[in-house]
């Protein structure tokens, strides 16, 4: 079988070999001998392991991994070798002869699925523009499209981790090689890079501007008619990128004022806030409050949402019933109805802030879609003078509004942009991206 082949099943036929480099008495978890090393590293050589193999050959030895690890860490390489191009039907036989080989465990059908994403990458650079898909449909028609470009996924993004990353997938391997995507599409969420303006939808960024400066100055020049969906700095000292959010109170209510006063908006804010600084009618007249609670250990659980110079229609939108294992209510749930939308909105606020999001507070996208869809309609333009990165905005624009974020940080903006990317997805509305992309 090729060689190719082998690398595509690492350990298919090596573990009764690596089983003979140590001795059955070995114990567990023991330090091996340099002459053990120079073994496994002899078989590394033949079979092309790298880094991902590691946990697998630690078991089959019983070494500790990080000990495996050091190694089989490959020397940097002296010279730059030029790979002979593959040729198509090469490739497309040894995508065949790994697809066909029997089942085995989870961890080396990962493995294996990896092999085939790399072939399927070279396949792609080897085909002429257009080619690609039709040789997929052709030669593999047993198989789905989009599971082979899944493969394809799974190889670039397991090959792009560094090594450290690739040593903690490997162990991953055994759950499959759905889990290990999944894990790598989450690093890559959290590694938020700025925006690549080739995976934003066009529908989406044709809708949406992302403002970077001060609301003060921008919102003078935003002539259109809108409403404006916010939920601004609440001036309790959070660590924003370039802001310290922490005014004098008046300066504080003076610029809510100056933003808000008489607009149609919709504003969330802790209730001592909106009491001290807003009541009275000082923005014009409140139409109605809804409270937004969430599980937090923090000692406020909840902040009203504020609807300003306008009014939402709450009967726009269902929840899920209180009472799920009422008699009666089991049997409307089964009916598919859902109970009517509260002035009670339970939604847990975004974990992981920092860390996952860039940002101290982003609020959830749940919060924005209610708020966008019970208040404006389709083509509506929406005006996020806070935007952070870029919450309301994006969903205003996943629901079809025309939406404007404004931030003082660039940093934010930049993440906003590229979260027009991710958008339809946090939305659970990927479908609907795809029908609009087609249209
Ligand atoms: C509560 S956060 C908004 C979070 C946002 N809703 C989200 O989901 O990402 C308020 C944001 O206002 C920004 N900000 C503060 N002062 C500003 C100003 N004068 N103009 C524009 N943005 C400002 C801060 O940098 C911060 O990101």
């Amino acid at each position: 079988m090729s060689d190719r082949l082998a690398r595509g099943d690492p350990l298919l036929n090596t573990d009764a070999m690596l089983a003979k480099v140590v001795s059955a008495t070995q114990d567990d978890g023991a330090e091996l001998t340099t002459t053990q090393q120079d073994q496994i590293r002899g078989l590394q050589q033949t079979y092309k392991w790298g880094l991902a193999q590691v946990a697998l050959i630690a078991k089959a030895v019983k070494a500790p991994e990080e000990q495996v690890r050091q190694f089989l860490t490959p020397p940097k390489p002296a010279l730059h070798l030029v790979k002979p191009a593959p040729d198509i039907d090469s490739l497309i036989c040894n995508i065949r002869a790994i697809l066909q080989l029997a089942d085995h465990d989870q961890a080396t059908l990962t493995q294996r699925y990896i092999d085939v994403g790399r072939l399927l990458n070279d396949l792609k650079a080897t085909c002429k523009h257009g080619e690609f898909e039709r040789l997929l449909t052709q030669s593999f028609p047993d198989r789905s499209l989009s599971t082979l470009h899944e493969y394809k996924t799974l190889a670039t993004s397991f090959d792009a981790a560094d090594d450290e990353t690739k040593v903690q997938l490997a162990g991953d391997f055994k759950h499959g090689w759905k889990a290990v995507l999944e894990k790598l599409r989450n690093l890559k969420r959290r590694a938020k890079k700025p925006a690549d303006p080739a995976t934003i939808p066009d529908h989406l960024s044709k809708r949406t501007q992302i403002i970077h400066g001060n609301c003060l100055d921008v919102l003078p020049t935003i002539t259109e008619p809108h409403i404006l969906v916010s939920d601004p700095i609440y001036n309790i000292g959070m660590r924003y990128d370039g802001y310290d959010d922490n005014m004098p109170e008046d300066e504080y209510q003076k610029m809510l004022t100056e933003v808000f006063k008489g607009h149609p908006a919709v504003i969330t804010l802790d209730p001592e806030t909106a009491f001290n600084l807003l009541g009275g009618g000082i923005l014009g007249r409140c139409e109605k409050i809804v409270a937004w609670v969430y599980n937090s250990n923090l000692p406020n659980q909840f902040r009203l949402v504020m609807w300003f110079n306008c009014k939402p229609d709450l009967t726009r939108l269902g929840q899920d019933y209180k009472n799920p294992n009422d008699r009666r209510i089991a049997k409307r749930i089964e009916e598919g109805f859902e109970a009517r939308l509260y002035d009670v909105w339970y939604i847990d606020i975004v974990k992981n802030v920092s860390k996952d999001h860039g940002h101290p507070c982003p609020i959830p996208v749940e919060l924005a879609r209610r708020i966008i869809l019970t208040t404006t309609e389709p083509g509506d333009r929406i005006v996020d003078p806070f935007c952070g990165i870029g919450t309301i905005p994006c969903v205003a624009a996943a629901l079809g509004r025309e939406a404007i974020g404004i931030e003082q940080s660039e940093k934010y903006c930049r993440i906003a942009e590229g979260r027009l990317g991710t958008i339809m997805d946090e939305l659970g509305m990927k479908d609907e991206a795809a029908l609009e992309a087609a249209e």
